[in-house]
């Protein structure tokens, strides 16, 4: 790239709620650090996404570093890539407020992802969970970000968040950049091994089919044994079938081996024989990501410096688009 060129851009986020699982891999982070050579990247713990459902402070605030942590084990260069926590961002909810007025009650009624958890939680469906697709589309248009790394379960988010950058826009004159989804082509929605046609969510209550990154390495065999397949006993990349289907991806994730090498490797032989192969691939594929991880969650000075200086990079973005906004809406500036 031409050195006076700016660097397109990538945002991302993800919650802070407890243990990953191999889908947050799969559908997200993998992608993450493919990005850092080419794009200037901000890649956010959202903490306040994190509250629309009820916390215990003290795990919120664990679980904040075990995020860092997870993003630096995973491959994340904290020298290329900003990495900072959403609350350390005033920014975000300012902006977040801006967009609240702009976006109809319809738009976030028909959001899947609010039927959803209203349905699970129905003892607390607030306002932050009804309004939480239009927090998101800020922590996106704040850093004029080009294209948005999620797993499919994101993809009516970011047509939301491009519809308020397009009416934003329309309205005021060139504001917003227009972001792009980027939803990879293989692991986009792992489902849950228990329950192939259902995500794997670490809110399931069948936690036997959520593959966690931290289990060990029985867990992981043992779980992935114990998936639930399909009737017949070929391996075979199909609609119709899920579980199958499931663990190829795992087993193509895992190893980087093409799905038609998969399926001729293991043409004719069971379902057995191959859940014992993903079990051995899926756990040697995580073992690195366990020990770079231990060590790094170690040094919690390290991380919460890191989360500081990101912090500081972002705000400096977030503040110019911030300004901008506030500008062309009317707000007096002094
Ligand atoms: P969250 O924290 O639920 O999930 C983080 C990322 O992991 C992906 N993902 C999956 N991918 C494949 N298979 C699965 N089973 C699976 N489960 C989760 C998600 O699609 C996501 O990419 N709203 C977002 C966080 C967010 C955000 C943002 C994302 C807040 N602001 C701005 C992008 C840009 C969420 O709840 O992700």
């Amino acid at each position: 790239m031409d050195a006076n060129q700016k660097k397109k851009v990538i945002l991302s986020g993800m919650q802070p709620t407890g243990g990953l699982h191999i889908g947050h891999l799969t559908g997200a982070l993998r992608n993450w650090v493919e990005f850092q050579d080419e794009f200037e990247c901000y890649y956010t713990i959202v903490d306040l996404h994190a509250i629309t459902v009820r916390q215990e402070p003290a795990s919120l605030r664990r679980w904040t570093l075990d995020l860092a942590a997870t993003f630096l084990a995973c491959g994340i260069d904290p020298e290329r890539s900003h990495i900072f926590v959403q609350s350390h961002v005033p920014e975000h909810t300012q902006l977040a407020w801006v967009l609240n007025c702009f976006t109809g009650m319809g738009e976030c009624s028909r959001m899947t992802q609010f039927k959803d958890k209203s349905q699970k939680y129905p003892e607390n469906v607030n306002v932050g969970l009804f309004a939480y697709p239009i927090l998101m589309a800020a922590d996106i248009l704040l850093y004029q970000a080009d294209l948005v790394p999620v797993g499919a379960d994101q993809k009516q988010h970011l047509e939301l968040t491009r519809n308020l950058a397009e009416r934003f826009n329309h309205q005021y004159s060139e504001t917003f950049k227009v972001p792009e989804p980027y939803i990879p082509k293989v692991g986009a929605k792992i489902m849950n091994l228990q329950n192939p046609t259902k995500k794997m969510s670490k809110s399931d209550e069948n936690l036997s089919g959520v593959l966690f990154l931290i289990d060990d390495d029985a867990q992981i065999a043992n779980k992935i044994k114990r998936a639930v397949t399909d009737s017949g006993n070929e391996i075979l990349y199909r609609e119709d079938k899920p579980g199958i289907s499931n663990l190829i991806t795992l087993f193509h994730i895992a190893t980087n081996k093409p799905i038609p090498e998969i399926e001729q490797e293991f043409n004719g032989k069971g379902y057995g024989e191959f859940k014992k192969a993903v079990a051995e691939a899926v756990v040697e594929f995580l073992r690195p990501f366990k020990m770079r991880y231990k060590e790094i969650r170690a040094n919690e000075d390290f991380l919460k410096e890191l989360l500081k200086k990101g912090a500081e990079v972002a705000r400096k973005v977030a503040g110019k688009t911030l300004q901008k906004v506030y500008r062309k809406i009317g707000f007096l500036q002094l």
